[in-house]
Parts: structure tokens; C-alpha cells; sequence
């Protein structure tokens, strides 16, 4: 998670009854340490599930939890409290609260100050698994939706209750994701981006292979901008220890072979084509099916190589090629070697940085080559580096044509 992420974002936390109230505790730390500011309102029976003292503790202000408080001059916090929120986010939200919500009831401060609203609610779910699939809750959920609310999960797996099923809420690293993605500007509202991410590992037999340092941090970072920013995002990643991103499709790979393969597969349905990964240039000519034993082998073992697809060339070859995006990690002469490379690969837009002394970082510094020359960008966090990566990359595409 980036720092500051929600920097002047002002939330309003609405929390309701259900044993989902311990994953919002973490969910406001999330939020608080990415610089929102998180109001919390919870309904009397979430008070049953976690304190307010808690939620008081961890957000900074003190909550609410009643329609009558007169800590409001005007004794009216449901105007006050949803006047002062950019978004209303409930979670968890119970299945009665969304019955609620879906007939306008307002019976207690958190369903007034939704009814009283003017900006934007996310709703939260999470309940047992029969609760969910009930058709009455099924009628309120597409009710909301109609109504413009953001439903978030539920998540299918096993539930508190001891059933298993679909209700159980997202875990609040997921929900966190969807408030930042929810915030931030939509530059690829309608566009389909494919990124290759990570190293390729390139076996020697079964057991040994050649790999790189990538640690593929920041084509991930690059896929949840993407995704942030309203593009409906295709992962193709080597082999990393890195989870996926909210709202990104993945798919694993292991050689530069499988890699091609599956960019080559799927690059026909993709506007832009993001090559982050760190691809073998040669993979072992005849990997052994067997495990090389020293005692088979009575010298040294000599391999011999074979080059491997270049996928980011291939790809911006194509007679009707996405907008093709490079990276360049070089060791010495960035300057000079970031534009040959740039027209060798035949991509409108290259990314350098002096690797591979980045590698595994979470920071970067880089340099843009594109048609009109050379710029410099400050050094950054690669999450944050990865959203004004975005935002450069979406000034530079060609019009709606190309949205599919
Ligand atoms: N790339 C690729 N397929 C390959 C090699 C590289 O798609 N087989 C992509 C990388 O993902 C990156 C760009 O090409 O976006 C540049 O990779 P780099 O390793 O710097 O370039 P090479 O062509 O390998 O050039 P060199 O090793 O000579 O620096």
C-alpha cells in the first residue's frame, strides 16, 4: 500500500451488526494510514459486535451512533456528518440494513444519513451464505445497484457461522483497494490493458532453471493503476511471490515461451500492451527431462542455448498493434541505449531505468522515451510511480477509436 493514497479523502464509515465489525477495525486503519479521514457511525447492534471506543481509537474522532446526539449544534448529525463525507462506505453491511437501503427506510442515524445523502455510497455485504441468496436480499442487492450504489463482495468461502458459501465480507485489504480504485480518476475508462510482469524461468532440468532478479513489483503496481483507472486489466506474470491486484485477471507463467504464448493468445482483444516483465533473451537448447547427476555426467556440463521470442517486438509488429508500452532496465548509458531501443522495438513509448539496481525495490526512478525526446521523472515509490506511469500513458493514446 502506498502512503497517502486517500490524502484528503474525508469517509464516512457506516458499520452494522454482524461479526464482519472486527475486519473494519484494519479496514479504517488501512484508510486512516493512507491519509483519509474516516468518520465512523454505527448502528446499535454493531456497538454489540465491537466497541465504539475501538472504532474511536482507530479512526481519531468519536463516533456516532444515535440521531439524538448533542454534540451537533444543530442536533442534527445526519445532515452535519453526510454533508462532511466524500463517500458513504458501510461496512459490513447486514441484510437487514440493505432491505433498508433499497426501500429508503430511515429509522436510525446510519439509514437517515443515507437517505439524506448527496455523494456517493459504497455498500459493503456480508452475511451467512442463505441470508445472501435469499431472493429478498437478491431483490435489494439489484435494487441498489439500480439506484447507482457500489456493492463490494460479497466473498464465497467458509463463514463464522460454521456454513460455507457465498456472504462472507471481502477481506479488508480488498476493500481498501476498491475505496482507493473508487477515488481515483478513470484515464482508462473502456480501454483493455495487457501487462507482462516478473522474471521467466527457464528450466536446466527439473529441478534447476536460470531466473532473474525481477521481483515483478512493479508490473503488479502498473496493473492495480491500470485497474484503478477504469481498464479492464489482463496479468500475464512470471513466476513471483506477489498477490494479485483487486479487479485484475491473472495469469501464471513460467518461460518466456509460455509467456509469448499467452500475450499472443489474448493481445487481439487489448487497446495497450504493457511489457514490464524481465524476459529471458535465451532459454537451455535441450533441458533435460531427467535430473543431471553428477556421477551420469563425468566432466562439467556444457549447456548450450537457444534465443528465446522477443514478445514486446512481436507484438508491436503486428499489422494492427495495441499501443505498446517498454521497459529498459539498463546498467550503464540510459540515455543513448533508452531511444536505440525504443526503435528497435518499434513501441511509441519506452520506460528506462538504471536496473537492475531496482530490482526488488519499492521505489524507482525512470526516464520516458517517446517521439518527442527524453523526460525525467522524480524518483518514486512504485505505486505511486505507477499511477503518474499511467497518466502518462493515457495522454498518449489515440482516441475513443480505439476503445473497444
Ligand atoms: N522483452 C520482451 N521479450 C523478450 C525480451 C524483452 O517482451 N524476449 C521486453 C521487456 O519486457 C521490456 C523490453 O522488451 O519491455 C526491453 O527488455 P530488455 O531486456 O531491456 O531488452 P532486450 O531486447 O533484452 O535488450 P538488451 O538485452 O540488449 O538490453
Amino acid at each position: 500500500m502506498a502512503t497517502a493514497e486517500l490524502e484528503g479523502k474525508r469517509v464516512l464509515l457506516g458499520m452494522t451488526g454482524g461479526i464482519a465489525c472486527y475486519k473494519i477495525a484494519e479496514l479504517t486503519r488501512l484508510m486512516t494510514k493512507a491519509g483519509a479521514s474516516v468518520q465512523v457511525a454505527m448502528t446499535e447492534a454493531a456497538t454489540q459486535f465491537i466497541t465504539p471506543v475501538t472504532m474511536q481509537a482507530l479512526s481519531g474522532h468519536p463516533v456516532f451512533t444515535s440521531q439524538w446526539d448533542a454534540r451537533i449544534d444543530n442536533n442534527m448529525p445526519h445532515i452535519d456528518l453526510s454533508r462532511a463525507a466524500d463517500a458513504i462506505v458501510i461496512a459490513p453491511a447486514s441484510a437487514d440494513f440493505l432491505a433498508k437501503l433499497a426501500h429508503g427506510r430511515a429509522d436510525d442515524l446510519l439509514s437517515i444519513l443515507c437517505l439524506a445523502r448527496e455523494c456517493p455510497l459504497l455498500v459493503v455485504p456480508a452475511m451467512n451464505r442463505q441470508m445472501w441468496s435469499n431472493p429478498a436480499t437478491q431483490r435489494n442487492v439489484a435494487q441498489l445497484r439500480a439506484d447507482g450504489v457500489i456493492i463490494l463482495g460479497p466473498d464465497a468461502g467458509s463463514q463464522a457461522c460454521g456454513e460455507v458459501g457465498e456472504g462472507r465480507m471481502i477481506e479488508p485489504e480488498a476493500a481498501y483497494e476498491a475505496i482507493v480504485s473508487f477515488f481515483r480518476p478513470k484515464l482508462l475508462a473502456g480501454r483493455r490493458v495487457l501487462i507482462t510482469a516478473g522474471p521467466t524461468f527457464e528450466p536446466i532440468d527439473p529441478v534447476r532453471g536460470i531466473t532473474n532478479r525481477s521481483s515483478g513489483k512493479m508490473g503488479f503496481a502498473l496493473a492495480r493503476a491500470a485497474s484503478q483507472a477504469g481498464a479492464d486489466v489482463r496479468l500475464i506474470a512470471g513466476p513471483v511471490a506477489l498477490s494479485t491486484p483487486w479487479g485484475v485477471e491473472r495469469e501464471d507463467v513460467e518461460t518466456a515461451q509460455q509467456m509469448h504464448d499467452a500475450v499472443m493468445h489474448a493481445v487481439a482483444d487489448y487497446d495497450v500492451f504493457v511489457a514490464v516483465a524481465a524476459v529471458a533473451d535465451w532459454r537451455v537448447a535441450q533441458a533435460s527431462e531427467h535430473k543431471i547427476k553428477k556421477t551420469e555426467t563425468h566432466s562439467v556440463p556444457t549447456l548450450s542455448f537457444v534465443e528465446n521470442p522477443d514478445i514486446l517486438a512481436t507484438v508491436a509488429h503486428l499489422p494492427n498493434p495495441p499501443f505498446c508500452v517498454g521497459f529498459a532496465a539498463e546498467s550503464g548509458n540510459l540515455e543513448a541505449n533508452g531511444e536505440q531501443k525504443r526503435m528497435r522495438k518499434n513501441v511509441p513509448l519506452l520506460i528506462g531505468n538504471l536496473g537492475p539496481a531496482t530490482f526488488g525495490r519499492d521505489d524507482n526512478e525512470v526516464v520516458l522515451f517517446d517521439a518527442s525526446g527524453v523526460t525525467r521523472l522524480p524518483r518514486a515509490g512504485k505505486d505511486a510511480l505507477a499511477s503518474v506511469l499511467i497518466a502518462e500513458i493515457a495522454r498518449r493514446l489515440p482516441d475513443a477509436s480505439l476503445i473497444s
